[in-house]
């Protein structure tokens, strides 16, 4: 068999890719969040095992595919990769708490107030939040103010009332009752698209050159995929184990939650994924072999196991 051409750059599968990212992000964030001996100790100390005990780090790994997608300096994607988890951490903390989901078990590990009781877990997600924005703003050593104010922007517009939180509200008070497919749609594109669409556009912001042209193309690829994570993680929620998923399987019946397969059917959710990954990774011929990681990061959103 004619052995493969050598190529300049080591072409790395997405589990290679996946795992790289996630250790470099992983000591990225510990170096970032305070010490835990450091007082106010127990503030701290939620604050990181909430962060760094697990997660699949999809955020900060969209940060980095977009990078590589666009020949970025690994270096400057460090910051950005790390306030999106943070922001993200805050808002599974808060999303646990018993005035929302009110769940003990997340990434397999007892919830934030359950460890550290609900007063702490609040405030350790409301230290959490600002700290993604200060972590952001050391992007200024790397790159023009003006994409670091653009970047700020993004994060601050998904995290708040018309992007995660909004979609948080409109979660809550859906409860028990049957939305249609648009009102669906509408939620969990503020609850959960929102967050994993910035990831795309902060990564393509790491580079200083991105065309509009570029951009648009990302952004389209952000908003599919961040839906069908969405999609796909109510449908984990039916068929996931508790021991594989690392949160308590069923939460989303037991709470009447409308969800995708609750208003679809499953296998019309399954077919609506897809849908969503053929859409997203449709955007991205400009980008030849360099958006490979993407779409086959795009694939596994949707093929995920938990
Ligand atoms: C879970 O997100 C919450 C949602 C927005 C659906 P992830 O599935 O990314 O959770 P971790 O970070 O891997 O634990
Ligand atoms: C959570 O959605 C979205 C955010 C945390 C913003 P879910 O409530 O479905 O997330 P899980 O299933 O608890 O991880
Ligand atoms: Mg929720
Ligand atoms: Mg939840
Ligand atoms: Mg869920």
């Amino acid at each position: 068999m004619p052995s493969k051409p050598e190529t300049a750059e080591k072409v790395m599968s997405l589990k290679e890719s996946m795992s790289d990212w996630q250790q470099r992000v992983n000591s990225a964030l510990e170096k970032r969040l305070p010490k835990a001996k450091i007082q106010p100790a127990t503030l701290h100390q939620a604050m990181r095992s909430s962060v760094l005990l697990g997660g699949k780090r999809i955020r900060p790994v969209l940060v980095y595919a977009v990078g590589q997608c666009l020949n970025a300096d690994k270096n400057v994607l460090d910051n950005p990769a790390c306030a999106v988890e943070m922001i993200h951490a805050y808002s599974l903390i808060h999303d646990d708490l018993p005035a929302m989901d009110d769940d003990d078990l997340r990434r397999g590990q007892p919830t934030c107030h359950i460890r550290y009781g609900e007063a702490m877990a609040i405030l350790a997600g409301d230290a959490l939040q600002p700290l993604a924005f200060q972590i952001l703003t050391r992007s200024k050593k790397f790159l023009p103010a003006e994409n670091v104010l653009k970047m700020t922007e993004i994060l601050a517009a998904a995290s708040g009332s018309h992007g995660m939180a909004g979609g948080q509200a409109i979660d809550l008070e859906s409860v028990g009752k049957k939305l249609n497919i648009a009102e669906l749609e509408n939620m969990h594109i503020h609850k959960t698209g929102a967050l994993i669409r910035a990831s795309v556009q902060l990564g393509a912001l790491c580079q200083p050159d991105v065309s509009d042209a570029q951009l648009q193309a990302l952004d389209h690829y952000g908003k599919c995929v961040g839906l069908a994570f969405q999609v796909h993680d109510d449908i984990l929620d039916i068929e996931a184990p508790t021991e594989t998923l690392g949160k308590p399987q069923g939460a989303d019946a037991a709470l009447n939650k409308p969800t995708y397969p609750a208003i679809l059917g499953l296998s019309e959710s399954k077919e609506l994924a897809l849908e969503l990954h053929e859409d997203a990774i449709s955007h991205l011929d400009m980008f030849d072999d360099k958006a490979q990681t993407l779409r086959d990061l795009s694939a596994y959103i949707i093929g995920r196991e938990y």
